[in-house]
């Protein structure tokens, strides 16, 4: 290790895959980095493996730690959220001072930040709750970050997070979110925007494989093709590598080995969870969340496999449609359903900082969602423009852009949603953003019929189309209808 005779810009306390590789990439860009882990194997082993690669300062304290930091101090946790974060927080915050920042880089409910936040800045240290995106390798080679608390703490963290942060047409994927838990409510929807454009992929997959018979590797291809168009995005890209992976021990697809139950560490459940306080219809994002509850019940599955009745799956050929059409009806159906998932995410957002006080730009968001993050996507581009055009927009869906995109893909989107369900496959995001789609083209909902029935039971009341105020009916009476 090379030994640096200053103190350290910047420290990160967790040292597991990202913890380290956020040290390393801070150090790869010339900055002395503070490292500090619970158990000192870990801190041991990035030195011994990485210790050359630039300036570490390896402590075996948190006192210590704190005491190698320049000032203002800046200390970047990475530990698993939940009472561990909490428990780093108070150790860091007893050896830290005034205007010292500590940064909290996991996936923490925005909810916990905002408590965190406001415990800090009692004491007068900023409190930084950083989403940061890109897995393993975006930690290491450049994350799209998310910071909110204080906007002043900004102006000496700033410049360190846009030093290794993605890089996209020379503009950093970083930028202040807003106050306190603006950041990881924002890396929330994010999560959230990730669960439903995985699961529309797989929807997709679902149907070149079963409806239209092809093998994994050739499904690879046709996602290798799609990622030079209007989908280019870094998932589509990976579903190419993992589709084309052959296992080594059974010589089959890797796709066939794997089990069917998809994990899930939380943040897109946090997301729908959020959405329903606020209102906000995620229906997208919310059937990916329940698609990958329903993957994982394997008991009931178990139980429900074969068991249930439904008609024999039929093929294209004895539907009469032709396969090369499908296949590009798929990808609009793709396409359009991801479209929608980002609409609403980005309702979402624009909900929880209106409720909050937050003042998030949608535009930073599109614009450090481009590069570093896992739902970058060549369309995030479209959706700056659409903000900077009109950036109370009502729905992005509305914007003259992603209007006329949706006027192309409407009736290929029909088409799978009619042929899934006729075949009996599962496309729950195809089918739900169709439904979600038309209901804010609806003229009339049938929420009126609800109103109805719940002034029935329940005397609520309703309004009139033709006439302000409340009014009931007498259901249990004469049936006259009197202002309430
Ligand atoms: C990212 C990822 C990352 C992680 C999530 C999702 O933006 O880099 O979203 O935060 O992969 O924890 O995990 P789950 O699918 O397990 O919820």
């Amino acid at each position: 290790m090379s030994k640096p005779d200053s103190l350290a810009q910047i420290g990160v306390v967790g040292l597991a895959v990202m913890g380290s590789n956020l040290a390393r990439n801070f150090a790869r860009n010339g900055h002395t980095v503070a490292v500090y882990n619970r158990s000192t194997a870990r801190t041991d082993q990035l030195i011994s493996d990485f210790g050359t690669t630039g300036n570490f300062l390896p402590s075996k304290t948190v006192k210590d730690f704190v005491a190698t930091l320049e000032r203002p101090r800046r200390a970047i946790i990475m530990v698993k959220a939940g009472p561990a974060t909490d428990a780093v927080i108070n150790e860091l915050a007893n050896e830290m001072d005034e205007g010292d920042i500590i940064i909290d880089g996991g996936n923490a409910l925005y909810t916990d930040t905002i408590r965190r936040e406001a415990e800090m800045s009692a004491k007068g240290i900023h409190f930084v709750g950083a989403g940061i995106s890109g897995g393993e390798e975006g930690a290491l080679n450049g994350p799209s970050i998310m910071p909110g608390g204080p906007a002043e703490s900004y102006e000496s963290l700033g410049p360190l997070l846009e030093s290794i942060a993605a890089e996209v047409d020379g503009v950093p994927c970083v930028t202040h979110i807003g106050p306190d838990g603006a950041g990881h409510f924002v890396k929330m929807v994010h999560n959230g925007i990730e669960y439903a454009d995985m699961q529309v992929i797989g929807e997709a997959y679902q149907l070149l494989r079963y409806a239209a018979g092809m093998e994994p590797a050739e499904i690879a291809e046709v996602f290798k093709n799609w990622n030079e168009g209007d989908l280019d995005s870094y998932l589509i890209e990976i579903t190419a590598e993992v589709l084309s992976q052959v296992d080594a021990e059974t010589g089959k697809p890797l796709i066939d080995v794997i089990v069917d139950a998809a994990g899930q560490k939380g943040t897109g459940r946090w997301t729908v969870k959020a959405a329903l306080d606020l209102g906000i219809p995620v229906t997208g994002i919310g059937e990916a969340v329940f698609a990958r509850g329903l993957s994982g019940a394997r008991e009931q599955r178990n139980a429900t496999i074969g068991n249930l009745p439904g008609g024999e799956l039929t093929t294209l050929e004895a539907l009469g449609v032709d396969r090369g059409q499908f296949v590009e009806d798929v990808r609009r159906a793709l396409y359009a359903s991801k479209l929608v998932a980002y609409a609403q995410g980005f309702d979402e957002i624009k909900a929880g900082s209106d409720e909050n006080n937050w003042d998030i730009d949608p535009r930073d968001l599109a614009t450090i969602w481009r590069g570093g993050c896992i739902i970058r996507a060549k369309f995030l581009d479209r959706i700056k423009e659409a903000y900077d055009t009109n950036p109370g927009v009502e729905s992005l869906l509305l914007d003259p852009y992603f209007k006329g995109e949706m006027g192309d893909l409407v009736d290929s989107w029909r088409r799978v949603v009619i042929l899934a369900t006729q075949l009996g496959l599962p496309v729950p995001v195809f089918a739900s953003s169709l439904s979600y789609y038309d209901s804010l083209r609806a003229e009339r909902l049938p929420a009126a019929l609800i109103q109805g029935q719940r002034d029935f039971f329940g005397a609520h009341t309703y309004e009139r189309v033709d006439k302000p105020g409340a009014f009931h009916t007498l259901w249990s009476g004469d049936r006259t209808e009197i202002p309430s």
